[in-house]
């Protein structure tokens, strides 16, 4: 079968997909939680329910595909949610919630880049209908890049305004030093 390279290829990028938005659904909770802005907070539980509702999307097309949507792990997405949780751990209000702006966005777009290549593997393929729905997932990963974009024009100014008081942070010691000092 000429295409039999792509197709297991789609597949394993679809597996990809499937683990990533599963640790997904794990870490959109504790960044809700860690969020201080109550809209980006709010945010964060919609995309949660809309991450849940991707993973049915997938699991939708494993089944019509006949195989199991587990046993790969997306190491990619691992950095991105570890490299989030970092910066819950460094910052602290306003900041914070531009830290998790930005690891979201890192997020969306990661994903964006994911269905983007599904899609074009799945029209090549002839599964339309797959593309279809992975077209609706793509359309709603970029309608949060886009919402966390606007809720970032508000947090920044914010966290602008205020002094980051990261705790443990050699930056933060430097200030704390500076101004005892004067
Ligand atoms: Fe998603």
């Amino acid at each position: 079968m000429p295409d039999q390279g792509l197709r297991e290829l789609f597949i394993d990028e679809l597996k990809d997909l499937y683990n990533a938005e599963n640790q997904l659904v794990k870490a959109l909770p504790k960044m809700a939680k860690a969020s201080e802005s109550a809209e980006l907070k709010a945010g964060f539980e919609e995309h949660l329910e809309q991450t849940k509702v991707h993973v049915e999307r997938l699991e939708s097309i494993f089944s019509k595909l006949g195989g199991s949507p587990k046993g790969k792990k997306c190491k990619g997405m691992e950095g991105l949610v570890e490299e989030g949780a970092e910066a819950i751990g460094e910052y602290e209000g306003a900041v914070r919630d531009a830290a998790l702006i930005g690891g979201a966005q890192r997020v969306e777009h990661y994903e964006i880049a994911g269905y983007g290549t599904v899609i074009a593997m799945a029209i090549q393929l002839g599964e339309s209908g797959h593309a279809r729905l992975l077209e609706q997932t793509l359309e709603e990963e970029k309608q949060t890049d886009a919402k966390l974009t606007s809720l970032s024009e508000k947090v920044n100014p914010k966290a602008a305004s205020m002094n980051a008081r990261n705790k443990g942070t050699e930056r933060s010691k430097r200030k704390t030093a500076s101004h005892h000092a004067a």
